[in-house]
């Protein structure tokens, strides 16, 4: 099996592992705890949250630990509309490609009473500044617009966008999970009032991930989940050690893997290869991570090579399936991609593993595929 999904879920590092099984054994106590054990346990976690707070330009006191980036999406969202800061304003500021979870909770607002506009992105999967600029009114409470696209991989404008937020007194959030570790952040300087991200996107461990918020200590933030004080009163439930644990030795080593990986080295060879073979291709997006492709193949049936091939290549397609019918991914339609061309496109995403061995097996099978068919 060739596995060419990190955007998915990175694989797990070695040393992440190493650590997490460490914590486990010796880190068991509850975090919550007065006595020695358990405060050996909260001050583990306390590293972490320096660490991560040191990474984006925050202070630790910022940094609220939750199950990942969909809870902290919902923390964010929901959580923050609902306090003082909101100051009653009932207008957000999305677009049109964010991950389907921030979808679902501007859908859950909207039938709060809360209005959503939905950007679109230009065709190389960019959400200009001035579309943010044209939507913001005087009673936008927030703005929330991903860092980087998990289908194309294409970087936003962050620092402009959360410029133009500060001048209009609009809190602005961004889904961080596909960039954290693998591109710069610094929340001053970039203007960013919160900012989700996850572990498993960058070779820690699933269910565990953080958000960012600005003088959190400060302003009241209704929680997602209601506990015993945890995470300064925002956050409720016991803090997971051993996932904190993973997340600050993937925070500490995957940035300095991810910049020395050749991805640029894969990607050549990947164009290298698909022309040798004389096979169509498009590649979505423009300005994006070098270890996403969002590749649309106008022969292949992409839904029917992926079935026969399933357990060959871990692979992302284009579109979601429902049970009823193929739905066309929404990230690839507001590019502009028509429902054919969606479906025929696949998602490749590197990890430290890939090799152009692997690429040129890819290449290979869809050769054959387009020969037989
Ligand atoms: C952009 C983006 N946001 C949110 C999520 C959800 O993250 P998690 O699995 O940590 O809840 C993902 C993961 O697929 C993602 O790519």
């Amino acid at each position: 099996m060739i596995y060419f999904d990190s955007a998915g879920s990175f694989p797990v590092l070695d040393e992440v592992k190493e650590k997490v099984i460490g914590t486990i054994t010796s880190h068991y106590a509850n975090p919550s705890s007065d006595h020695a054990a358990g405060v050996m346990a909260a001050d583990g976690i306390e590293k972490v949250r320096e660490q991560i707070a040191e990474m984006i330009g925050a202070t630790p006191s910022e940094i609220i630990f939750t199950s990942g980036a969909t809870e902290s999406n919902n923390l964010a969202l929901k959580g923050l509309l609902n306090c003082d800061l909101a100051k009653n304003k009932k207008h957000i500021i999305t677009s049109k490609i964010e991950h389907k979870c921030i979808l679902s909770i501007c859908s859950y607002l909207e039938s709060c009473g809360y209005e959503v506009t939905y950007l679109s992105p230009d065709s190389t999967g960019k959400i200009s500044v001035d579309t943010v600029k044209t939507a913001l009114r005087g009673d936008t409470a927030l703005v929330s617009i991903m860092h980087v696209n998990n289908e194309l991989g294409t970087l936003n404008p962050i620092s402009e966008i959360g410029e133009l937020c500060f001048q209009n007194g609009t809190l602005f959030h961004t889904d961080a999970a596909q960039s954290f570790g693998k591109t710069e952040i610094d929340v001053d300087d970039m203007n960013i009032d919160l900012l989700s991200l996850s572990a498993h996107k960058i070779g820690g461990i699933k269910g565990i991930g953080a958000l960012y918020i600005r003088d959190a200590r400060d302003i009241d933030v209704l929680p997602v989940i209601h506990g015993a004080g945890q995470e300064i009163g925002i956050r409720g439930g016991t803090v997971a050690t051993p996932l904190v644990s993973g997340l600050g030795e993937a925070c500490t080593i995957f940035p300095k893997y991810y910049v020395s990986a050749d991805f640029a080295q894969i990607n050549a060879h990947l164009e290298r290869e698909l022309k040798s073979k004389s096979i169509k291709y498009t590649i979505n997006g423009e300005n994006k991570l070098p270890h996403i492709v969002s590749l649309t193949l106008p022969e292949v049936d992409v839904i029917t090579f992926l079935l026969a091939h399933r357990e060959d290549f871990s692979l992302a397609q284009g579109s979601a399936c429902s049970s009823k019918e193929i739905e066309a991914s929404h990230v690839l339609k507001a590019i502009g991609l028509d429902r054919e061309k969606a479906e025929r496109t696949i998602r490749l995403s590197f990890d430290f593993n890939t090799t152009k061995h692997d690429i040129s097996t890819l290449v290979s099978k869809l050769q054959t595929f387009i020969e037989g068919a």
